[in-house]
């Protein structure tokens, strides 16, 4: 069931992974060049499952995991670039700018980002905001998005 808290904050109860996964695809087609999406939640509460869902759905094949000791995943489609952040491991959000995230940022590229608060102030503006906790079971979890720009604000309407 959806409930909503919010004018533009939705939540969903996610039963199963493959309920995760499902609202990641949902969130790709509403996707834009540029869009940029703040993943938060603890350890294991599904923030790379949703984002497997979402690249599966642009017809992204093959492993998607967190890119933790990376930072980052570059993944391709017909007509999208998306880049896939984990910053768990950042040290410093300065790292940020040595790697030249204002060109991740800018180029039209769609990012989607795990551990985002690790990259504050250096990352700080998003589109759509996605907290993930545990819900009542251990397979269930519970999914708030909130919007933070036009963009979300229409992203967030269409869902
Ligand atoms: N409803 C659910 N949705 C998503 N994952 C679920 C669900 N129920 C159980 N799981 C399990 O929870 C784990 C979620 O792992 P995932 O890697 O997506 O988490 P994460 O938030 O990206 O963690 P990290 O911060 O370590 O990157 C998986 O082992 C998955 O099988
Ligand atoms: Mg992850």
């Amino acid at each position: 069931m959806d409930t909503p808290i919010g004018g533009r904050t939705v939540a969903r109860t996610l039963r199963s992974e493959a309920e995760t996964e499902a609202l990641g695809a949902r969130l790709a087609a509403l996707l834009v060049p540029g869009t940029i999406v703040f993943l938060y939640g603890d350890l294991g509460t599904g923030k790379t499952t949703l984002v497997r869902g979402l690249l599966r759905a642009l017809g992204v094949t093959g492993i998607v995991k967190s890119p933790t000791y990376t930072l980052v995943e570059p993944y391709r489609t017909a007509d999208l670039v998306i880049h896939h952040f984990d910053l768990y491991r950042l040290r410093d959000p300065y790292e940020l700018e040595e790697m030249g995230i204002r060109d991740y940022l800018q180029g039209g590229a769609i990012c989607l980002v795990e551990w985002p608060a690790r990259g504050h102030p250096v990352l700080r503006d998003c589109d759509l905001a996605v907290t993930l906790s545990v819900g009542g079971s251990p397979t269930e979890r519970v999914a708030h998005l909130q919007a933070r720009s036009a963009h979300g604000i229409a992203l967030v309407d269409a869902l």
